[in-house]
């Protein structure tokens, strides 16, 4: 059943409220079902965690799952140190008893474990939806690989149904905001560019910046796009993760599916 697109344009955490508003109602169970999902594939990536890791550690519910998870062989003997992807993470982290670290001291990791809000059959990502892409991509790329945790709902033919976050200075927002429209009108893409927040009380990131989200639909040459979008002086980072995540787990009613690049 279709409902209306009007809808909450991000809930207390700032995250866009996308799925609700463009897909069909949600059934009742749908939330709980995606919740142990999610669960289910954060614990089969510890099948890729060895003794001695030094791990990324991804941010969202998704990646909360999975440091739960690892808290629990950590407290089991476990021997591994992380590096967060944000500062909500590094908090449950650090109760989990888990030895955190920053890049500074491991400026090269064995493997970034994370979650997507849209995964493409190429392993192209959306991420941001938490806000953490930025960091989130700087831990990724410091990784030898990167593992996706997700549950089925995010798997996608084309990345866009999900608006692509675009972490920016705060400073010089305006003139950010129209190259942002320039790249898209140059590349044919159209799609409301919204500040994250509003403009009252703007989503600050872990490192000071604003998040532009951009309503595409469909990104159908997300390298072109994202080539466009960091060469603008006052974008940050982008969601659009390329080439970085080599596999994912996704789960979904009929288990956890290994998904691998196409
Ligand atoms: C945070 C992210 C998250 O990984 C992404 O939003 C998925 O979140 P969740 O696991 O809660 O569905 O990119 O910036």
């Amino acid at each position: 059943m279709l409902i209306s697109r009007i809808c909450r344009p991000a809930d207390a955490a700032g995250r866009p409220q996308v799925r609700l508003c463009r897909t069909r109602r949600p059934q009742q169970d749908e939330g709980s079902m995606s919740d142990a999902w999610k669960r289910m594939a954060a614990e089969k990536a510890l099948e890729d965690v060895r003794p001695g890791m030094k791990l990324g550690i991804g941010t969202g519910s998704t990646a909360e799952h999975f440091i739960r998870a690892l808290g629990a062989r950590v407290r089991d003997g476990l021997d591994v140190v992380g590096v967060p992807t944000s500062e909500r993470t590094e908090t449950l982290a650090r109760s989990e008893g888990i030895q955190m670290t920053t890049l500074d001291h491991l400026p090269s990791l064995d493997l970034t474990v994370d979650g997507a809000d849209e995964i493409d059959p190429q392993m192209n990502l959306i991420k941001g939806g938490g806000g953490a892409l930025l960091r989130e991509k700087i831990v990724a790329a410091a990784s030898q690989r990167m593992v996706v945790i997700a549950d089925a709902s995010k798997l996608v033919p084309v990345l866009g149904g999900f608006p692509l976050p675009i972490e920016v200075v705060p400073f010089g927002l305006g003139a950010t905001w129209r190259a942002v429209e320039k790249v898209f009108a140059d590349l044919g893409l159209s799609g409301a560019l919204s500040l994250r927040g509003g403009d009252d009380h703007p989503f600050v990131t872990d490192s000071g910046h604003y998040i532009l989200d951009a309503a595409l639909t469909e990104i159908r040459a997300p390298a072109a796009l994202a080539a466009a979008l960091v060469a603008i002086p006052g974008v940050a980072e982008h969601g659009l993760f390329i080439g970085l995540a080599s596999k994912a787990y996704v789960a979904g009613p009929d288990g956890v599916a290994t998904v691998t690049r196409a």
